[in-house]
């Protein structure tokens, strides 16, 4: 008996440790990209004030686009910054950017 309610109770725990790990998901971020982003207006500004106390290869446009897909990736699953959260908004100016083709603009 002691037995049984032991196995139900672990079975239980199994479950409800599953649960937890699903609602604990960290991201479920999809951009949604309207209207065109400026690089010197929306991503620089974001760039320099989230990113740039870490990495010094993110200098100028040229530098930035360099690396674009490679921020992209590390923006849309959250990743990076590294020791900060974005808003999906913050990440929509930089993932849609990127998806622009990166421009000078
Ligand atoms: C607190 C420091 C810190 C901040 C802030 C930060 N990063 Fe990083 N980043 C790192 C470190 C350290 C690595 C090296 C890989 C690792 O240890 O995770 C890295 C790696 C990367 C990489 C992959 C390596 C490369 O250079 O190709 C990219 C891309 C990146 N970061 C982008 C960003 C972007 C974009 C931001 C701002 C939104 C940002 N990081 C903010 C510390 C930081």
């Amino acid at each position: 008996m002691a037995r049984t309610i032991i196995i139900f109770f672990s079975i239980a725990l199994l479950f409800a440790n599953c649960k937890k790990k699903d609602t604990d998901k960290p991201d479920t971020y999809t951009p949604t990209c309207s209207g065109a982003k400026s690089f010197s207006n929306d991503v620089f500004p974001l760039i320099e004030s989230k990113c740039k106390k870490c990495h010094t290869n993110m200098d100028d446009h040229a530098e930035v686009k360099a690396l674009a897909a490679a921020i992209k990736d590390n923006v849309t699953s959250g990743i990076m910054p590294k020791d900060d959260k974005l808003t999906d908004a913050q990440k929509d100016i930089i993932v849609c950017w990127v998806e622009a083709g990166a421009p000078n603009n």
